[in-house]
């Protein structure tokens, strides 16, 4: 197993202590929050962890559960979660991430603005000192506009590039039918600001940029894992 894969697994294992009997949380999307779904379940079925209900983040998020036998339920029963977790493809130090690398952002983005707690859990390759180095930013637009909001992101400096599908010809389709650009602006000095610039694109349906959900984030290296922390 690579030293990341581990790094996966130890800041998994970190974050699933946090979760507690009768606890409603949100489940994250990629291959850490994998690991901490797979670690649940392990708990649930050795008598650890009791009446743990879960809301998903994507189609994937949802098989990982059931394969992981944890019972599922929706937003529409539980608006609001008493925790969540998901992984990340870049965090800062002030703990606002970029996601989306597996398209999910969207419903990743409703989950997480749903939690009472939000942690984020990754390998040390995700850290950054600045948003946006060597990393687009996801953004979920709807089919008709993306042609417009390429052009308008060309106009805000930014390099757009409509994600292709892999094993299906095409443009990716997310989980709620929409597809994706991923944006590269170079590094970011204002994501809060960013953020709020691309949510006044019509058609871009959410961005990427998560910008105050997180308080900690467990990074696993090379030795454990590190805990950052916002305050
Ligand atoms: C899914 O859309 C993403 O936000 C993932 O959470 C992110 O890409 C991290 O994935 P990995 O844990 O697989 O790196």
């Amino acid at each position: 197993m690579s030293w990341v894969h581990e790094a996966k697994i130890k800041a998994a294992e970190k974050v699933v202590e946090h979760i507690k009997d009768d606890m409603v949380i949100g489940i994250g999307s990629g291959t850490t929050a994998a690991e901490g779904i797979r670690i649940i379940g392990e708990k649930i079925r050795n008598g650890e962890l009791r009446g743990i209900r879960a809301v998903p983040t994507s189609y994937q998020a949802i098989q990982e559960a059931v394969k992981a036998q944890i019972p599922l339920t929706t937003l529409d029963e539980f608006p609001v979660l008493d925790f969540g977790f998901d992984g990340a493809d870049q965090i800062d130090q002030e703990l606002n991430a970029i996601k989306g690398g597996g398209g999910a952002l969207l419903r990743e983005k409703i989950v997480a603005s749903c939690c009472k707690e939000y942690v984020l859990v990754a390998d040390q390759t995700k850290v950054t000192d600045v948003l946006g180095r060597d990393q687009p930013v996801y953004l979920e637009v709807h089919p008709m506009a993306v042609a417009p909001v390429s052009r308008k992101l060309r106009n805000m400096g930014a390099k757009p590039d409509i994600r292709q599908a892999v094993g299906k010809l095409g443009p990716v389709v997310t989980d709620n039918g929409n597809n994706l650009i991923d944006a590269d602006f170079g590094p970011i000095h204002n994501p809060g600001y960013l953020n709020a610039r691309l949510h006044s694109v019509q058609g871009v349906m959410e961005t990427g940029l998560f910008i105050g959900y997180c308080k900690i984030a467990y990074v696993g290296t090379q030795n454990g894992v590190k805990t950052l922390t916002r305050f």
